[in-house]
C-alpha cells in the first residue's frame, strides 16, 4: 500500500450536484413503497455501502459524496468485491521487498519500527501481555515481524493474502528467525479465523485499512477470541484527518480517529491507549497506534 496523502477537501460543483441528488432520493424514499426504493439505484447504493462502511457512511453522506465511494467499493468482478479485487491486483505486482512494503516511504521504516517497539513495551511485561506467541496481520514480507515481534516474542505467526510476501519472509528475509513462525497463514484477513485463546499480541499494521468497515469489526471480534489472558490487539495505521478517505489505487479506506474508535466499540473491545506516530512528513497522512483487548 502507498501510505497516500490528503487532498484539501474541499467539495466541486459536481460533489455539490451529486449531493443535491442523493438528498433528493432520500427524501422520496420516505414517500414511495418499498418496490420502488428496490429498483432506485440510490436505495442500493445507500444499503451496501451503508452496510459495508456504517461507521464510515454515517460521515460520508454528511460530508462527502458517496458516489466517490461507490463505484471501487460495491461493484463485484469475478465474484469478489472491488473493493478488494483491487487491492489483490494491486498487491500482486509489489515486490517483496521493504520497498515494496513502504511504497515511496522507505525511509521512515526505521523510525516506524522504533515507535513501535516502544508502544509495545507498554503492554508486554509481568502482569501485562505475555511473550509466548504473537501474531502479524497483513505481514507483508514481516517487516514488523523482524523489527518489533520477533525480539520480544518466543514464536510468532503471520497471515497475508499475498502468497508471495509469505514465502520471500521464510526463504529469505527473516533468516534464522523463520525457524520460529509456527504457521503462515495464506489468507484474506476478512476469511481467517485465528485459533482461540493463542496470541499474547496481535498487531495489524496497515491492514485495517483494506477492511470494510463490517470486515474490521468481525475481524476484530475473531481476534478478540484469539487472545490469551492479558492479550492486546494493536493497530497502526493511517488516520484520515477529517471523515474518511479512499485510496482507488491500492484499494484501502482511510478512516478518522474516531470512526475507528466506533468500529472497535461495536466490536465489543476497550481501547487501553491511543498515541500517534512521530517523526514521520507532514505531507503524508497521520499514523496512529490503537491498543485494545
Ligand atoms: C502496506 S503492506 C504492510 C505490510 C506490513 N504490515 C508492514 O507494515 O510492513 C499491506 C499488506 O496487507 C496485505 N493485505 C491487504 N489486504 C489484505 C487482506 N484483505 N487480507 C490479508 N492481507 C491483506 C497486503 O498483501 C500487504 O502485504
Amino acid at each position: 500500500m502507498e501510505i497516500s496523502t490528503e487532498d484539501d477537501g474541499k467539495s466541486s460543483p459536481t460533489n455539490f450536484a451529486y449531493k443535491g441528488a442523493h438528498q433528493a432520493f432520500k427524501d422520496r424514499w420516505k414517500q414511495t413503497d418499498d418496490s420502488l426504493c428496490r429498483h432506485s439505484m440510490s436505495f442500493h447504493l445507500y444499503h451496501t455501502v451503508r452496510n459495508e462502511f456504517f461507521a464510515s457512511y454515517l460521515y460520508l453522506v454528511e460530508k462527502i459524496p458517496v458516489v466517490k465511494l461507490f463505484p471501487v467499493t460495491c461493484e463485484y468482478i469475478k465474484g469478489e468485491k472491488q473493493f478488494y479485487y483491487r487491492a489483490q491486483q494491486f498487491y500482486e505486482d509489489v515486490t517483496p521487498s521493504e520497498e515494496g512494503m513502504m511504497g515511496d516511504f522507505v525511509n521512515i521504516s526505521d523510525v516506524d519500527l522504533e515507535g513501535s517497539r516502544q508502544f509495545l513495551k507498554r503492554f508486554v511485561g509481568p502482569g501485562k501481555a505475555g511473550t509466548h506467541c504473537a501474531l502479524d496481520c497483513g505481514c507483508g514480507i514481516g517487516r514488523v515481524s523482524k523489527g518489533v515481534l520477533l525480539p520480544v516474542f518466543e514464536k510468532m505467526e503471520m497471515a497475508d493474502m499475498m502468497e508471495h510476501f509469505l514465502l520471500h519472509a521464510h526463504e529469505e528475509y527473516l533468516g534464522d528467525d523463520a525457524d520460529r513462525i509456527e504457521t503462515y497463514y495464506c489468507y484474506n484477513l476478512q476469511e481467517l479465523t485465528p485459533p482461540q485463546n493463542k496470541y499474547d499480541v496481535i498487531w495489524m499494521q496497515w491492514v485495517a485499512c483494506h477492511l470494510t468497515d463490517k470486515d474490521l469489526m468481525e475481524f476484530l471480534v475473531r481476534c478478540k477470541r484469539s487472545l490469551r489472558p492479558n492479550g492486546v490487539i494493536i493497530i497502526k495505521d493511517n488516520m484520515a484527518r477529517q471523515g474518511c478517505k479512499l485510496d482507488a489505487i491500492d484499494s484501502s479506506i482511510s478512516r478518522h480517529l474516531d470512526i475507528m474508535r466506533h468500529i472497535i466499540a461495536k466490536a465489543g473491545l476497550e481501547v487501553l491507549a491511543v498515541e500517534k506516530q512521530e517523526g514521520f512528513p507532514e505531507v503524508i497522512m497521520p499514523v496512529w497506534m490503537i491498543a485494545m483487548k
